[in-house]
């Protein structure tokens, strides 16, 4: 299940809460030098310490209109960041990580976010819905299976920030009223 976690500090990456906040690239930099997984946790910690310039964020924004825009910032075998890009009324299936934990910040805009629960027997099952803004921070833990994107209503563009660990592979994706789950492969376009 989703959960909003409370700021919290940690001195053994070299972030805590009462000290500058990260730029885009001081948090990239951390990103790469992890060589484990790092923690859930931790995810929230760099979100919640990371402000992002209109200029760091400027070469990772474009829209398309069939569908949202996936772009990557960082990738290794640790951890991977992208920056996502949604016109109102784009969002993604119902998936769930496969195993890797992830946490998304609101850069802008307003972003919905569904929970379900899946049993072989009943198959999917709506759980919850929430909204969160800019500046807001939301996290799948093992095995949340959700779906995110930019409310329809919002009139506005959607740009979200997401940190996984381990990096994406093969998902798990859902189908409401069905025991049916297949797989999905995110693509980078770039
Ligand atoms: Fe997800």
């Amino acid at each position: 299940m989703s959960t909003l976690l409370e700021p919290s500090a940690n001195s053994a990456t070299g972030v805590c809460s009462n000290s500058q906040p990260l730029s885009l690239s001081g948090l990239v930099k951390i990103l790469e030098s992890q060589t484990t997984s790092p923690s859930l946790a931790q995810l929230y910690n760099w979100l919640e310490n990371t402000r992002i310039s209109a200029d760091e964020l400027r070469p990772y924004l474009g829209f398309k209109e069939g569908t949202y825009w996936r772009h990557a910032v960082c990738r290794n075998e640790s951890v991977e960041m992208l920056v996502l890009c949604w016109r109102p009324g784009q969002r993604t299936v119902i998936h769930d990580h496969n195993g890797s934990q992830g946490a998304v910040l609101v850069q802008q805009g307003v972003m919905w976010e569904t929970t379900f629960t899946y049993d072989e027997a009943r198959g999917l099952a709506y759980n919850s819905a929430c909204g969160y803004e800019a500046g807001q921070i939301t996290g799948a833990d093992v095995p949340d299976i959700h779906q995110l994107g930019n409310p329809d209503v919002s009139e506005r563009d959607l740009v979200t920030i997401h940190i996984y660990s381990p990096p994406l592979g093969v998902l798990h994706t859902y189908k409401p009223g069905s025991a049916l789950v297949d797989i999905y492969t995110p693509v980078d376009p770039d």
